[in-house]
């Protein structure tokens, strides 16, 4: 068996989270020790820890071409996306404007077990199919619009295959057909896929609300960031001590905000270099893997998707059999199905893309990142095949 190009493994998972960067942690260190004081406190190093939160605070809103006050600092995509369904909902709950909730079968379970929580209060939740690709149309989202609807949550792009939606055209016809109404209805996009390829300009993009997660583009874990537009009715989901504008009480992570600003800033910053070099393996990849398995399958869509994402299905195998049998040669990557009590269960994504269940359970994804040589992925577009013909030799249990 050719040997990995060097004895560490070769990590295709960057969409489950990335490592923090080494200018990000440098940042971060003054404020565990040294600088370590409560940002709400009127002493000297309080100050420094407020400054700093202010200095972050200025930094991310000029990424979304935003104002410092509508940033919110969370605990990561989960904690940013639970406050932007519940809060919008319930302050739209309480201004008596509905309770229809708009969303795609295709989201991360952040924002689909939020929207079904709201059911236990009387909420509607409409889950608008996709395409064979994972897309949604501007004409759905506008025709499942209701006088009653409170908020549209739509993602940017899919964590799993990776297909991008068309969100400015979504947006456009949201507000036009809102406007029919004499409404106006936010929209929220769960963007944590997205920050380090696409870019993140609120009003470009037509969205009144935005989540990111800090763990996906080279900062620190239990970091989050909600925009949240000045105007927009929302109702706080943690309540206490009245931080971040009454938005989110709680003692801020200092340490976690100035890493994740310094990790948004040099991401999008690099957005060009990651796009190019990150399409250029992805592309050689599923070249190598084409030619040596030419019965596999790629998921999600063949242009509109985030660059570094291969999301494949190879027939008469088990993703998590495949990826043990990568993991054994050096090669780190996650399937597209789980085993849950002896039965195989492909994922919610590619059961609404309408992928066929014996093809479904055999995906896997890897998730790429500009730091990979041509060397690595020459050998893991290598190592698939090997890989497959050990499995496919094996009994399917
Ligand atoms: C699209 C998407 N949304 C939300 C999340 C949740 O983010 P976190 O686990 O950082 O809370 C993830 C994480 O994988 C994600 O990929």
């Amino acid at each position: 068996m050719p040997n990995a190009p060097d004895s560490s493994p070769i990590y295709l998972d960057n969409a489950a989270s990335t490592a923090v960067r080494p200018e990000v942690l440098e940042a971060m260190l003054p404020f565990f020790a040294g600088d370590f004081a409560n940002p709400s406190a009127h002493h000297t190093r309080g100050r420094a820890a407020h400054d700093a939160l202010d200095d972050a605070r200025s930094d991310i809103a000029e990424v979304f071409g935003a104002v410092p006050e509508e940033i919110v600092f969370t605990s990561g995509g989960t904690e940013s996306i639970n406050a932007a369904i519940k809060g919008v909902a319930f302050a739209q709950m309480e201004a008596g404007v509905g309770r229809h909730v708009i969303t795609t079968e295709i989201e991360h379970h952040a924002v689909l077990h939020s929207a079904q929580y709201l059911e236990r209060f009387g909420f509607e939740v409409e889950l608008l199919p996709v395409d064979e690709y994972g897309r949604v149309t501007p004409e759905q989202v506008a025709a499942a619009v209701r006088p009653d609807t409170a908020l549209v949550s739509i993602g940017y792009a899919n964590n799993e295959v990776g297909t991008v939606q068309p969100l400015q055209a979504i947006s456009e016809a949201l507000k036009a057909r809102a406007s029919s109404l004499g409404r106006r209805i936010p929209l929220h996009t769960d963007a944590v896929q997205v920050a380090n390829s696409h870019d993140l300009n609120v009003d470009r993009l037509g969205v009144d609300l935005l989540s990111l997660s800090g763990h996906k583009f080279g900062g620190p874990k239990g970091t989050g960031l909600l925009y949240l537009r000045r105007d927009v009715p929302f109702l706080e989901q943690l309540s206490g001590g009245g931080q971040e504008r009454q938005r989110r009480s709680g003692t801020e992570n200092v340490p976690g905000i100035v890493g994740i600003a310094r990790a948004l800033h040099l991401a999008q910053a690099e957005r060009e270099a990651f796009v190019t070099r990150t399409s250029a393996l992805r592309d050689r990849l599923l070249h190598g893997i084409m030619t040596a398995c030419p019965d596999a399958r790629l998921n999600g869509h063949p242009t509109e998707r985030l660059p570094h994402n291969l999301h494949i299905c190879f027939p008469g195998v088990e993703g998590e059999s495949l990826v043990e049998a990568l993991d054994h040669a050096g090669i780190e990557c996650s399937a597209g199905a789980a085993c849950t009590s002896a039965t195989w269960e492909p994922s919610h994504v590619l059961l609404s893309m309408g992928v066929p269940l014996d093809l479904a359970i055999g995906s896997l994804r890897m998730t790429l990142w500009p730091s990979l040589t041509v060397a690595q992925i020459d050998y893991v577009a290598q190592q698939i095949p090997v890989a497959l013909e050990q499995l496919r030799g094996a009994p399917v249990s």
